[in-house]
């Protein structure tokens, strides 16, 4: 085959599109449950918001994004994460004037000049959610309630919520030159990418999967919150626990974006190796005055939806299949033909999915189709049955056939398909 599809890209077809539609279909009503609206930006962006948003340090600034220049030589970047083009568009749009709070969610794909791998994609897809305009630990409480009921209504189990607080500028201060002080020792044991954010992002260190070992017995940024960061994240595990949504303290949790204040979250999943991270998120107060607003607080979440699917699957989880009444309408002759289409437009109407040849086959070639695309009931119409003013009703499961009067046949095949 001379095209291929790009490294690091799907294909989604078959069985694969019932496990990504119930997905989506979960997290939309699981969001709209919540009182969130829909919101849908554009795939590619001005390189500046992620550089400003997602951090000049940040991996994904510095070596994933696909970055291009425009006829106009602007430089334009596929949206690697869905928080910061949100961001633009509540404060282009002055959404601010509808009030607070707002939470917004979305789905879409994502693109990141990733080395490829089982749940690691070059373009990928998430779902996420952004809450904008509360201080309050209740909006962190919420955010990790309305992710954990859509993990469970999902059907997941195997999955555990790592939690941390990472303080405010304030605080981290602080604590940055702890964590300093403490990587001192290694420096010289570090691998590369850790010297260099030794100076720029220490917080990093602690989320590098080389140095691990050392992240083990680093500082703790809880122990270096002050009071008003200290009391928020004390609150929200007091509102968890009362809820009982369980979650594991994780003191090496810092993510990989840089626009986090206070709570950081991420969901491993058992069933995943390297990739195991299903979801992450947390608060993110001072993105907004960075990219231009006044100062809002806000957070949020995203998940992979390839990384959930592969979660479903290794916990064997069945999904819904929608083409339970997919019918087949089978016509012999020209005539028959026109009376099978105005059938097939009634039983649409109705709800069924209903498909008929387009391809000339002769009688024995549309059964034959029909039978491999997983149809259960066949309609045959043919000179014979126009004559009577019949329509034979088959079932390809068990053989069986009746002739229905084609007066009463939309009636009489909803309700023996429905049965
Ligand atoms: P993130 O942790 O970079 O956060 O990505 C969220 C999720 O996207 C990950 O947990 C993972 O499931 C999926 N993901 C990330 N990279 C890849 C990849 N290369 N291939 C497949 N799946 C991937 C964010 O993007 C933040 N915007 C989340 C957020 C929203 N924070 C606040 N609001």
């Amino acid at each position: 085959m001379k095209y291929k599809k790009i490294k690091g890209t799907n294909d989604l077809f078959g069985e694969d599109v019932w496990y990504w539609r119930f997905v989506e279909n979960t997290f939309r009503e699981v969001c709209e449950s919540f009182g969130m609206e829909e919101i849908r930006t554009p795939i590619f962006e001005q390189t500046e918001l992620f550089i400003r948003s997602v951090g000049e340090e940040s991996d994904i600034v510095q070596k994933e994004m696909y970055t291009f220049q425009d006829k106009a030589g602007r430089s334009i970047t596929l949206r690697p994460e869905g928080t910061a083009p949100v961001v633009r568009a509540f404060l282009e749009n002055s959404l601010v004037n509808r009030g607070f709070q707002q939470r917004y969610y979305y789905i879409g794909q994502m693109f990141r000049y990733e080395k490829p791998q089982s749940g690691r994609l070059r373009q990928f897809h998430q779902v996420g959610f952004e809450i904008i305009g509360s201080e309050s630990p209740k909006a962190d409480f919420e955010m990790i309630l309305a992710v954990d009921i859509f993990l469970k209504r999902l059907g997941l189990r195997k999955y555990s919520i790592h939690l941390n607080s990472i303080g405010c500028p304030e605080c981290r201060k602080q604590y940055r030159e702890v964590l300093k002080e403490y990587y001192k020792q290694y420096l010289d044991e570090l691998c590369e990418d850790c010297k260099r954010r030794y100076e720029r992002n220490v917080l990093r260190l602690l989320d590098c999967k080389e140095d691990q070992k050392f992240a083990l017995n680093a500082p703790k940024s809880v122990d270096y919150l002050c009071d008003n960061c200290k009391k928020h994240y004390e609150k929200l595990k007091e509102y968890l626990n009362t809820f009982e949504i369980e979650y594991v303290e994780d003191h090496t949790l810092v993510r990989g974006l840089d626009y986090y204040t206070r709570t950081v979250f991420e969901v491993r999943h058992e069933g995943l190796g390297a990739q195991n991270s299903i979801a992450g998120g947390g608060r993110y107060d001072g993105l907004f005055s960075e990219l231009g607003g006044s100062s809002i607080p806000a957070l949020g979440f995203a998940a992979g939806i390839e990384r959930l699917v592969l979660a479903l699957k290794s916990e064997g989880i069945e999904v819904p299949v929608e083409n339970v009444h997919y019918l087949y309408v089978a016509t012999i002759g020209e005539r028959a033909f026109k009376e099978g289409v105005s059938l097939a437009i009634d039983l649409r109407k109705k709800g069924f999915r209903v498909d008929m040849d387009i391809m000339e086959r002769k009688l024995s070639g549309q059964l034959k189709h029909a039978n491999r695309m997983g149809a259960r009931y066949v309609i045959i119409i043919g000179d014979e049955e126009l004559e009577k003013g019949i329509v034979i009703l088959r079932d390809l499961e068990t053989g069986d056939q009746v002739e229905v009067d084609r007066q009463f046949a939309v009636e009489y095949i909803s309700e023996r398909v429905l049965e």
